[in-house]
């Protein structure tokens, strides 16, 4: 059995992660980590000033976080310095931070980083790439949507989709959001909507005189996200230590 701890257990997605886990063939839920601490499917969930000891009693195989950026750069050193294979999904991460982790991680133990871990994103990613290539010469505007309660904007996957334009068609300015009097130049557009229980919307536009082209991936549950964090556990227990991605685990 595949022993998995969450960091951020009673969020959103640990919630949702530690529920499809009671189902899962050869994973185990066996605790996590909050801010308070608490309980969930029966399974301890400590403070999060606990979580050396709580390693270390444990002794989990894999490490889940879906926390914020500036608590998960601590967990992540954690896990690392307890030999604990991770599952990163926390978003919005700064350069220095992503600096700081790729240290506690390298030589060290296995991790698989993604802004977006369901299938479905994973596949949009190789669309929009192979749009871009062929399409450097449009007008791009990038657009997502999220709930109410999203911390960081713009969101992770759309951090990755514009990284994915710019390897394509080279770097361009990102203008985010316009106001005022605007004339276009080169930059990618970059629009962020807040609101409501929206999941997760994101949406390429690429657009010329007389035609545009749209790429649109809604995630309507949670359980997407889950589904792949799943597989990414039960992929990354037993990896030699570096930093796997979604690519890896899904064989894309
Ligand atoms: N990669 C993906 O596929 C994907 C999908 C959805 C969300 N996310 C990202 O996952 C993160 C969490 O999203 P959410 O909607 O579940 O948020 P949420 O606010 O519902 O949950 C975050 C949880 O982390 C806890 N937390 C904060 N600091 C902590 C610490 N130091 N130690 C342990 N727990 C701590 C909070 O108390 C909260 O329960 C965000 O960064 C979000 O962007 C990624």
């Amino acid at each position: 059995m595949t022993r998995v701890v969450i960091c951020g257990a009673l969020g959103r997605m640990g919630t949702t992660i530690a529920g499809l886990l009671q189902d899962a063939e050869g994973l185990e839920f066996v605790g996590g980590v909050d801010i308070k601490g608490g309980e969930l499917f029966g399974k301890p969930v400590v403070p999060a000033g606990e979580i050396d000891a709580f390693l270390e009693r444990i002794q989990p195989d894999v490490m889940v976080d879906f926390t914020i950026a500036a608590a998960a750069v601590g967990n992540i050193r954690a896990g690392a310095r307890h030999g604990v294979a991770l599952v990163i999904g926390t978003t919005g991460f700064s350069g220095e931070q992503m600096q700081e982790i790729n240290g506690y991680i390298e030589g060290a133990v296995p991790a698989v980083i993604s802004s977006n871990y369901s299938v479905g994103m994973n596949i949009f990613w190789k669309l929009v790439r192979e749009a871009a290539q062929r399409l450097a010469d449009y007008d791009i505007e990038v657009i997502e949507a999220h709930h109410r309660y999203k911390k960081d904007a713009p969101s992770g996957t759309a951090r990755t989709i514009l990284g994915i334009i710019e390897d394509e068609v080279g770097p361009r300015e990102k203008l985010y959001g316009r106001e005022g009097m605007t004339e276009r130049t080169n930059e990618i557009g970059v629009h962020v909507v807040r609101g409501g229980d929206i999941v997760g919307d994101h949406t390429v536009l690429f657009a010329a005189n007389n035609e545009t082209i749209e790429l649109s991936h809604r995630a309507y549950d949670r359980a997407v996200f889950a589904h792949g964090v799943v597989r990414a556990a039960r992929y990354i227990t037993g990896k030699a230590p570096g930093i796997y991605s979604m690519d890896d685990v899904l064989s894309l």
